[in-house]
This record gives C-alpha cells, sequence and structure tokens, in this order.
C-alpha cells in the first residue's frame, strides 16, 4: 500500500495538518513527536506529551461508497491498531503473552487501562470525501495519576516500542484492511467481538443504560436495556459500568 510519510517534531494536530497537505488521489501518514492541540472524540482535549505516538493517517475509500456506508470504518481502525500493538509488544526477548482489548468503538485497553484513542474525521469535498483516523498511543509518555482509566504500555509491560516502525506497521494495516473489504464489516465481525471488553457488562450512554449484548454488522453496539428492549447505538461513549 503506498503512502506519503513524514514526521514532525510538534503540530497542533495531526489530524489537522493532515487536512493541509492532502491532496486527492494520494494518502499520507503523518506522525508527530508531540502535539500542542491535540483532539479527542466527543469535543475533549487529548494531552499529547513527548514519549507518545500521535498520527493520522487518510483514506480515500473508493467512488461510490457513501459517507453512511463508513460507519464501521472506525472499528477497523481499532482491529488494525490491535492487531500491530500485539505484534510489536510480544516480539520482546521476555517472551510476553500481553493482551489489548478493545472498548467500542475504538479504544484500545491494556491491562484494563487506556493505552490508545482514536478520532475518526470525515472531509467532504464536493461530492467526493476522505477519512482521516487519527491514533494516539501511549508508549512512554507520562500519564497524570488523576486520569486513573488511563495508562502508558511502558508502565503496563516496561517495554518502549519503536515510533516510526510502529506508526509505518499501522498505516500499513489500516490501509490495507480498509482497501481490501471495507465496504463490509461483516469478516471481521467475530475477531471484534472477541476482543471487545464492552460486551456483556453493564454500560452507560448519553441518554439510556443497560448491558451491551451485542455488535451488529455494522459495529453497531446492541444495548438492552432496564425495560428489556434493545437499542441500537452507533456513536458516542459507552461508559463501562460494571460486569
Ligand atoms: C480519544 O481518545 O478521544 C481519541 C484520541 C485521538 C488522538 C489522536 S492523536 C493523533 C490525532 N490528532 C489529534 O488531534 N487527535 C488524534
Amino acid at each position: 500500500m503506498n503512502f506519503e510519510f513524514s514526521e514532525l517534531s510538534k503540530t497542533a494536530s495531526t489530524n489537522d495538518y493532515l487536512k493541509q497537505i492532502k491532496e486527492y488521489g494520494t494518502e499520507y501518514v503523518v506522525v508527530a513527536k508531540r502535539q500542542t492541540g491535540g483532539k479527542g472524540r466527543l469535543g475533549r482535549r487529548f494531552v499529547s506529551e513527548e514519549g507518545g505516538l500521535y498520527m493520522s493517517v487518510s483514506y480515500t475509500p473508493e467512488k461510490g461508497v457513501l459517507p453512511q456506508q463508513t460507519i464501521h470504518y472506525t472499528a477497523l481502525a481499532a482491529l488494525a491498531v490491535r492487531e500491530v500493538l500485539m505484534r510489536f509488544a510480544n516480539t520482546s526477548e521476555l517472551n510476553p503473552n500481553f493482551t489489548f482489548d478493545i472498548k467500542w468503538p475504538n479504544d484500545i485497553y491494556l491491562n484494563g487501562k487506556k493505552v490508545c484513542g482514536i478520532l475518526t474525521e470525515s472531509v467532504h469535498l464536493g461530492n467526493e470525501f476522505y477519512m482521516i483516523f487519527g491514533i494516539g498511543i501511549n508508549l512512554t509518555n507520562n500519564i497524570s495519576k488523576e486520569v486513573e482509566y488511563a495508562s502508558s504500555i511502558f508502565e503496563l509491560t516496561g517495554i518502549s516500542l519503536d515510533r516510526t516502525a510502529l506508526a509505518k506497521a499501522i498505516a500499513e494495516k489500516l490501509l490495507t484492511l480498509l482497501s481490501a473489504n471495507s465496504i463490509d464489516f461483516k469478516p471481521y465481525m467475530a475477531e471484534y467481538k472477541q476482543s471487545c471488553i464492552t460486551i456483556g457488562k453493564k454500560v452507560k450512554t448519553d441518554t439510556l443504560c443497560g448491558v451491551a449484548v451485542d455488535i451488529d454488522e455494522n459495529a453497531q453496539l446492541l444495548i438492552k436495556t432496564e425495560s428489556g428492549r434493545t437499542e441500537t447505538v452507533f456513536f458516542g461513549e459507552a461508559l463501562i459500568t460494571g460486569i
């Protein structure tokens, strides 16, 4: 898979930087050592200090693919990042056996702590559009003790992963996965469900509480509420509140 690769010592947000340099017909991968205005999902800030991996990958779906058909792309991005992290973290001489999990839709957890977040954006240009996958991974950067739910891969494993090699491998995996079969999530459902820690847990979204019972063929979360109804959630946060 061909892409333009650039590394910056700092930028406000790699997602925004990529939007400025992107030319139609070419895919770009931008990596920064730190970000001064890192963006998280749902309008949050993403603290991006040196030691982490902050990267953005562009992907232009084939002509004819509609924005509403890309709802599962964000789940595919989580699968790609998880697969590469498993590969990199488990090749150390220590012969470890680290398992990374996905928290729906696309956070990556290790030992119950968030180590990676993904922000997917769509950019519309007339009738065309492309996507940007912004990926932030806590490698060796310090995480404030106040952020109890997050940690870094180094803190949890003692392993310091190579930022550039990891970024290239993630870009390669993500772009391959998207271009191979991106319109259909079904082939990836089993793997996604198996690695998703949200299923079977009590969850809370902005509008409902219940138990996360399944993921459907669009990567949407199915929540069974206390009233016994099953609701479909396609966006936002599903906070895990219990087992
Ligand atoms: C989240 O956890 O809410 C998503 C965080 C996404 C952060 C990445 S870091 C690289 C890219 N640039 C940004 O400004 N955000 C994403």
